[in-house]
């Protein structure tokens, strides 16, 4: 509260001295639509949550983990349980990665395989 009233008065100060304050509307918040999940969404997702195990740009480093360049392209169904639920040595993903995550990361699998 105190912060935002600093920060209020600071930008006031900003706006006397003349200073350009960006409009509101680049502020507000963004409309939300159902827009395809992208690769790149898909890429940095799998940076934060896949890539220690299965590797950069899908590259495995090791046979423990699943390789996903051999994942079944139309299978999509499968990926999402597994990936989901998890399997085997596989933590489940269902909590920590939004449905949303989990289509982009399809979508980046996708464009590394060449689908
Ligand atoms: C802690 C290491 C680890 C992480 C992190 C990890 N996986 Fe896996 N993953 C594995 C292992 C191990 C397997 C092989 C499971 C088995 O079949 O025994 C696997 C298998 C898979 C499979 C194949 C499942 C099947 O049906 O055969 C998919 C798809 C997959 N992982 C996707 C992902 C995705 C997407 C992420 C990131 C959200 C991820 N994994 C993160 C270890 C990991």
């Amino acid at each position: 509260m105190r912060r935002g009233l600093l920060a209020a008065a600071a930008l006031a100060a900003a706006a006397g001295a003349g200073a350009q304050v960006a409009p509101a509307a680049s502020v507000a918040a963004p409309t939300v639509e159902a827009v395809p999940p992208t690769p790149e969404e898909g890429r940095r997702a799998y940076t934060s949550f896949c890539v220690r195990c299965h590797g950069i740009n899908l590259a495995v480093g090791s046979s423990a983990y699943f390789d996903l360049r051999t994942f079944p392209k139309d299978d999509k169904a499968r990926f999402l349980e597994s990936v989901t639920k998890g399997k085997r040595q596989m933590p489940a993903w269902g909590g920590i990665v939004r449905p949303d995550q989990m289509e982009a990361i399809w979508a980046y699998i996708g464009s590394v395989n060449g689908w």
